[in-house]
């Protein structure tokens, strides 16, 4: 994972935030150095299985990844959203996070039964966020094999639990001691 040295150093620390003894990781730097965002997608769209079929990005910061990786591979992007934002018929589900309580949600009938989903997300931490991602792309019929993130905290246990649910997760960084 740490064979990314060159991108981790593009992201900025921040002790104590949201509260003390946490170290908040902060993409949005990573995402400022053009050079570094383009190597962060080309290595992320590197490890994606072949046979993935549609690119779902978590908001709001898992859009900024799922996007441009989805535009690379030439595929379409599936939203999941925070609640009280999309006008048609959609599914929903509750989560934990490090922080308090979330939801998101999802369109009827954007995922085709079986479709292979990749699951996209900037940071992955306790794994609520991305879990829910499973469960809603689940609901709604699609198959979720693979996750990718920016930012593994493996200290928190979201990728194991990730994989505890039959799911292949990589990340380009992994952070120890969050
Ligand atoms: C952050 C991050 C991940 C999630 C990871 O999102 O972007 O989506 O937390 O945490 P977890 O693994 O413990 O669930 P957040 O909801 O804070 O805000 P965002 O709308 O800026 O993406
Ligand atoms: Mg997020």
């Amino acid at each position: 994972m740490n064979s990314n040295a060159d991108l981790a150093a593009l992201i900025r620390n921040i002790p104590d935030y949201p509260k003390p003894g946490i170290m908040f990781r902060d993409v949005s730097s990573l995402l400022l150095d053009a050079e570094g965002y383009r190597m962060t997608i080309d290595r992320l769209a590197a490890l994606v299985d072949p046979d993935t079929q549609l690119v779902a990005g978590i908001e709001a910061r898992g859009f900024i990844v799922a996007s441009a990786l989805a535009y690379v591979l030439g595929l379409g992007q599936l939203m999941l959203r925070k609640p009280g934002k999309l006008p048609g018929e959609k599914i929903g589900t509750d989560y934990t996070l490090e922080y308090g309580t979330d939801r998101i949600e999802m369109h009827v009938g954007h995922v085709q039964p079986d479709q292979k989903v990749l699951l996209v997300d900037d940071l992955i931490a306790t794994g609520g966020t991305a879990l829910a991602g499973v469960d809603l792309i689940q609901q709604g019929g699609g198959r979720v094999e693979q996750a990718l993130f920016i930012v593994d905290l493996p200290d928190l246990g979201g990728a194991a639990k990730l994989r505890a649910q039959g799911v292949r997760v990589a990340s380009l960084i992994g952070f120890d001691g969050d």
